[in-house]
């Protein structure tokens, strides 16, 4: 049992300078527990670490078996490494007679500030540690995952934090904030966090990352938007969305919302823009349902909201099969006598439902003001460069200026933005090539056919001249007629626009 008063912010700064003396930090645990202990972890297996640290019984050596290993220590180690005497009784370790067990998984974890402003002074990394639950199921425990299980950092929300749009902002909402990892990204670029949960026992795991960290967040308990009143500038979240069958024994809050099939992700996107100030930015991790009854583009562009645009990139589609088989095994129930009627009772769930397909991805949700909402939902299951943030952020930018008129796009001036670079192919001993293509070398590494008139102006926008001039000259030099030949290349010019292959000076 845990006491919020022990746990106070004396207490987790008295903690977080034992571990910052111990040098419990990313880098130094990564080497200490050596790669292969890093492959074990991975593969849920204690014992390649615990092998690289052997009998060591430093202070660093204590917390990994502690924190990490989830490994009982003997009292006198524990001591040297933890104030032990403030931590009795907080819940965060239990002492029996001469050892010492952690309740709670403390992991170091860092990732680089993205630079898009850098602030002379501003550190470039953040460097601290998460709190959560123990990680389950190490070393084959099969005791199964408690329904308020407190998830640590996850693949899903390391996606997240690299699609967060990067630059300073007033005030964020992490929503389903779990142990709190989104906040400690946000501490980075927010001047307010607000992060809420509607299970109390991520509220309390965040507390403590915040403290450990030293970061205030506003810690608000319940569901979707119902503690929040007011609006934002930035919205992040990984609710829980994976659509599973409504279960009497409780769903696991981490990852199930019990609503049916994605309701819970169509009710965050739907309820964003209520609460986004003007250019404030919702960003969604989220499964979606494909269904053998709609368009999958047509039903997910419906949950456009409130005049905010919305845009949805598919970045993988599972089959059902694989995606009950994924999310089985993740709760633990791998080898387990149950799996086949639990597996069939999934698979009638989605048929019910028409539910053929499950979509994975990104949704961003701006509060653009624009008099037509830019709704778009695509497919890119290609490979990204990460962080994204920047990427996403530039496409409410990009779509302003390619919907300017035609006479505001040719006198207006132009720059390939950096990292464009363009392909060739064709056969050997060809007078021409037979593709040109223009690449992204970042972002979302947008790729896109070009003809030989639009390489020819695209290549000549270096900000010099404006738009209207390049494509009149590239006419004369072709002995093109200047007007079909503008009508011809302006629909490529937008698009070159909004996937930023292309810049307003
Ligand atoms: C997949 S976890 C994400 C945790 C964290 N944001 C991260 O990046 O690791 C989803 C979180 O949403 C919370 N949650 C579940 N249902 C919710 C609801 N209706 N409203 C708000 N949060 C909810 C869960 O308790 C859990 O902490």
């Amino acid at each position: 049992m845990w006491s919020e008063v022990l746990c106070d912010s004396g207490t987790m700064k008295h903690l977080r300078d034992h571990l910052i003396a111990a040098d419990y930090r990313v880098d130094p645990v990564l080497d200490r527990i050596t790669e292969a202990g890093q492959a074990g972890l991975g593969r849920n297996s204690t014992i390649p670490a615990a092998t690289a640290l052997g009998d060591a019984d430093d202070p660093q050596a204590t917390l990994i078996k502690m924190f990490v290993l989830g490994r009982e220590v003997p009292r006198r180690d524990a001591a040297r490494a933890l104030p032990l005497a403030r931590l009795e009784g907080t819940g965060l370790v239990t002492v029996t007679g001469d050892s010492v067990r952690a309740e709670v998984d403390i992991r170091p974890y860092g990732f680089e500030i993205p630079d898009t402003e850098p602030v002379a002074g501003a550190p470039a990394t953040f460097d601290g540690w998460v709190v959560s639950d123990p990680t389950p199921g190490l070393d084959n425990d099969r005791r199964p995952t408690r329904p308020d299980y407190v998830l640590g950092v996850s693949p899903a929300s390391t996606t997240l934090a690299g699609m967060t749009i990067p630059g300073h902002v007033g005030a964020a909402l992490d929503l389903g904030t779990g142990c709190g990892v989104q906040s400690l990204h946000l501490s980075t670029h927010a001047d307010r966090i607000v992060a809420t949960d509607i299970n109390p026992r991520c509220l309390h795991f965040a507390r403590l990352t915040a403290a450990l960290n030293n970061i205030d967040v506003d810690l608000r308990d319940g569901s979707l938007y119902d503690p929040v009143p007011e609006s934002f500038d930035l919205i992040v979240t990984n609710p829980p969305y994976v659509m599973s069958p409504p279960r009497t024994d409780g769903c696991l809050v981490y990852r199930e919302a019990g609503l049916q099939s994605d309701d819970l992700v169509r009710q965050v996107v739907t309820g964003a823009p209520a609460h986004l100030n003007p250019g404030g930015v919702a960003q969604v991790l989220a499964n979606w349902a494909i269904t053998d009854d709609q368009p999958w583009t047509e039903r997910v562009a419906a949950w456009a909201n409130g005049g905010a645009d919305l845009w949805i990139i598919e970045r993988e589609r599972l089959d059902p099969f694989a995606y009950i088989e994924m999310w089985l095994t993740d709760a633990g129930l791998a080898g387990d006598a149950t799996w086949e009627a639990r597996y069939r009772e999934w698979l009638d769930y989605f048929d019910a439902l028409h539910i053929t397909g499950i979509g994975m991805g990104w949704i961003t949700v701006v509060n653009s003001g624009r008099e037509i909402p830019d709704v778009h939902v695509e497919s890119w299951p290609h490979e990204v460069v990460q962080p994204v943030g920047v990427a996403l952020g530039a496409r409410c930018r990009q779509v302003s200026a390619a919907s300017m008129d035609d006479g505001e796009l040719l006198g207006a001036r132009w720059r390939i933005a950096p990292g464009v670079v363009s392909e060739t192919m064709g056969s050997l001993g060809a007078p021409d090539p037979q593709y040109l293509v223009m690449r992204q070398g970042q972002g979302l590494k947008r790729a896109t056919q070009l003809t030989t008139e639009l390489t020819a102006v695209l290549g000549a926008c270096d900000g010099d001249l404006p738009l209207g001039v390049i494509i009149d000259a590239v006419a004369q030099l072709m002995e093109a007629d200047v007007a079909s030949l503008r009508a011809q290349l302006l629909p490529g010019v937008r698009a070159a626009i909004v996937d930023d292959f292309l810049r307003l000076v």
